[in-house]
């Protein structure tokens, strides 16, 4: 999708669609709007929408009007909703070209930035495979903005992080037979040469010889070889000495192993990669965007399958920091190849550490779909992504941490066990990692009940939603000492 900006009014942009805002409770007369208004077909309700054609005085075809809700209730987020609602409803008719209109109370770049991520997420779909996909799609999106408006930054901030977002998308729509543990290192590769990072692949012998025992314990039942990606950032000039450490589960199929899932819903589980895909999808955009600070990502991917060669419940593996596990539930395999990812971030020297993890059922239970889980083992840093998370419209909850918790984890035969039973699945999951992640400031964000999208919404199709690229990138962003 081309993006620009026009700066005119609405009226003189030629687009196959315009797009104006209708508040509710604020009479706009523009476009017959208040004929609708009183004629009680539009309300203004958020994301109500009557289409227009030819009216007089207007270039364009078409008019979309827009429910924007209540003024003092529109934000960010509520524009990146509408921008998505707006492109997803006028592609469906075939449109190719519109224009959205911001209006004076709202050409700042946080509303320029998110109309442009809505519309470029709303123009994601994840039908690629079906033969007989209609095809349509939305060729160009301006947004328009007040004379002398300097937006220009905001706009392009907005494309990269969004796209940034639509590709890791489409990597965690790709099935596990199109994307095994190889072909996600490869398209790392292919992205680091096209953006300009470094690019290293771990491969199995290299694992073993950093006896990351935890990790390969998970990938030795599937004929997929497993790969270690690192991604490496670094800024022309380094703001501080932080040096960011991005860490993602790369699962591309969790069949749960020999503690196998009920076949029932398995095939969502080639979205157990959406964690690294994540991480691939910011470093895309870190790169783009080029903050002061050091950032690597680390991306373990695996197939977890119930082979002749699979580890069993009862099996005790070590990880590369030396800590015995007793694998309780082979089921439970993203934190033991998250484990050893957070223990080689760190001797990769990480100040901090940020890893996201489609990791637990219960995170579902505890926050439904809507709130990312994050958990911490500092407060400066829970504090930073939480504000990260909010600026970039992610929702995302705090959820304790506590040293009790870790009793849960407790193995008569080995340091800790990889579950720790039936209550509070997400934060022992949780502790579980943080026993790797040490005193180094660590955040963890559970996705598993956010990183996919069961139905579509106005703005969204279903499937992968991306999240939390723009958590991420924001964070990169915003790093002060
Ligand atoms: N990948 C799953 C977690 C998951 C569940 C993601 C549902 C998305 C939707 C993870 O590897 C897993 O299987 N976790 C188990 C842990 C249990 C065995 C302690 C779970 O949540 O049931
Ligand atoms: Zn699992
Ligand atoms: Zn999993």
């Amino acid at each position: 999708m081309r993006i620009s900006i026009e700066r005119k009014p609405l009226e003189q942009v030629a687009a196959d669609a315009v797009v104006a805002l209708v508040f509710e409770g604020r009479r706009e007369e523009r476009f017959g709007a208040g004929d609708l208004l009183d004629a009680g077909e539009m309300a203004g309700k958020p994301l109500e929408m009557t289409l227009l054609h030819h009216l007089s005085g207007v270039l364009s075809q078409r008019v979309l009007l827009v429910g924007a809700g209540k003024p003092e209730k529109f934000d960010p987020a509520e524009m990146r909703k509408l921008a998505g609602a707006a492109v997803r409803r006028l592609k469906s008719i075939g449109v190719k070209s519109i224009a959205l209109e911001l209006g004076p109370d709202h050409a700042s770049g946080d509303f320029a930035g998110a109309a442009v991520e809505g519309a470029i997420l709303g123009g994601f779909e994840p039908d690629r495979y079906k033969t007989d996909n209609d095809k349509k799609s939305v060729d160009s999106f301006a947004v328009v903005v007040p004379e002398g408006a300097n937006l220009d930054d905001a706009v392009e901030r907005g494309r990269v992080v969004a796209e940034a977002q639509n590709y890791a998308r489409g990597l965690v729509n790709e099935p596990a037979n199109r994307l095994t543990p190889s072909l996600v290192a490869d398209a790392a590769r292919a992205m680091a040469a096209e953006c300009g990072l470094e690019c290293e692949v771990l491969d199995r012998g290299q694992m073993e010889e950093l006896k990351m025992g935890a990790l390969l314990g998970v990938a030795q039942g599937s004929a997929e070889l497993p790969v270690l990606i690192v991604l490496r950032y670094r800024p022309s000039e380094a703001a501080s000495s932080a040096h960011l450490g991005l860490v993602g589960k790369g699962v591309t199929f969790d069949s749960g192993g020999i503690s196998i899932k009920p076949s029932d819903g398995m095939e969502k589980m080639k979205y157990d990669m959406a964690g690294g895909a994540a991480m691939l999808g910011a470093m895309r955009a870190i790169a783009q965007i080029r903050p002061a600070l050091q950032v690597t990502a680390f991306i373990p991917c695996v197939e977890n399958m119930p082979g002749g060669r699979a580890q069993r419940p009862g099996d005790i593996v070590a990880a590369m920091s030396g800590k015995t596990i007793e694998v309780i539930n082979t089921d439970a395999e993203g934190r033991l190849i998250l484990a050893d990812a957070l223990v080689y971030a760190r001797k990769q020297g990480c100040t901090h550490l940020v890893d996201t993890a489609t990791l637990t059922g219960a995170i579902v239970v505890a926050l439904g779909h809507l709130n990312v889980g994050l958990f911490a083992n500092d407060d400066a840093m829970r504090d930073r992504v939480l504000q990260a998370a909010r600026a970039s419209g992610e929702r995302t909850w705090p959820m304790p941490l506590e040293d009790d918790y870790k009793e849960y984890l407790k193995s008569a035969f080995a340091d800790l066990a990889n579950v720790g039973g039936r209550w509070g699945g997400a934060i022992t999951a949780a502790w579980f990692l943080k026993e790797f992640a040490e005193e180094t400031p660590w955040v963890h964000l559970d996705i598993a009940g956010t990183a996919w999208l069961d139905e579509s919404k106005p703005y969204l199709a279903k499937g992968p939603t991306g999240i939390p690229v723009r958590t991420l990138v924001r964070l990169a962003e915003d790093w002060k000492e």
